[in-house]
């Protein structure tokens, strides 16, 4: 990892009701408070019924955890049922959206128009959004995993205002890794994140932020960060427990101290 500050986001996914959820940011934000991460950023990705009481104890705490949502409707308001608007998150601190998970892509059909226009949504109200591309294992066995999330990325920031760019972080998440215990080994990162910034760069960005995901835990986060160019993690299942995703920040955190 060079020199640019790392960030950390913690993907719940489907679990902890908000009682659970209350208690699992009471506990890293203690974990916080007793020893800062002061050079990492944190953001917990909570489902939407746990965003409220999340919300308020972390400001009434005063933690050090900016709030996520892990997906939303790209539409204002208006007859869609079942879903959530950027407006509605924004009114509950949410500073950081997931776009385009590939359990949104594959599991609930989120096509790549859709990704598009959702992150479009989400910068549009000034949140940040955490585009996530990835490819699965068959494409990477055929060799094609480059070409195939080069041209994600691009589709996903199809029409994206440049004024934009600063509220875009990408993570690169391959799905043979996600939940999997199998993560990408440091120079698959390395190869992949040079793709996502070069790719990013030739649209324009300026310092493109770029996260891996996919089965980070404390010891290969620790090994990922000190070997890749990686800006940090999306965190799935190591994230469910205080001291294993505290561990990963701490992580981050060291390498980013000796490093700079
Ligand atoms: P995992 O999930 O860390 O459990 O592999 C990562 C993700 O899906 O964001």
């Amino acid at each position: 990892m060079n020199a640019r500050r790392p960030l950390v986001i913690g993907n719940w996914k489907m679990n902890l009701d908000f009682v659970e959820a209350l208690h699992l940011v009471q506990q890293l934000g203690v974990l916080l408070k007793n020893r800062p991460v002061e050079h990492t950023d944190v953001v917990v990705a909570a489902p939407f019924v746990d965003l409220r009481s999340v919300s308020s104890i972390i400001d009434s705490e005063r933690f050090a955890i900016a709030l996520g949502a892990q997906h939303v409707n790209s539409q204002e308001n208006g007859p869609h049922t079942g879903e959530i608007s950027t407006s509605m998150l924004k009114r509950l601190n949410v500073e950081w959206v997931l776009v385009g998970h590939s359990e949104r892509r594959v599991h609930y059909f989120m096509s790549d128009e859709i990704v598009a226009e959702t992150l479009r949504s989400v910068v549009r109200v000034g949140q940040h959004a955490v585009l996530c591309v990835g490819e699965e294992l068959s494409i990477r066995e055929s060799d094609q995993h480059e070409a195939f999330v080069a041209a994600q990325l691009k589709s996903a920031l199809r029409g994206l205002d440049e004024k934009f760019h600063a509220l875009v972080t990408v993570a690169y998440e391959p799905l043979w890794a996600i939940g999997t215990g199998v993560n990408a080994t440091s120079a698959q990162v390395s190869e992949m994140t040079a793709l996502l910034r070069t790719v990013l760069r030739s649209l324009s960005f300026t310092s493109p932020q770029v996260l891996y995901g996919g089965s980070v835990n404390a010891e290969n986060a620790a090994l990922l960060v000190r070997e890749s160019d990686v800006d940090g993690f999306l965190v799935g299942g190591a994230s469910l427990k205080a001291e294993s995703f505290y561990a990963i920040l701490q992580a981050c955190d060291d390498c980013y101290a000796i490093k700079r």
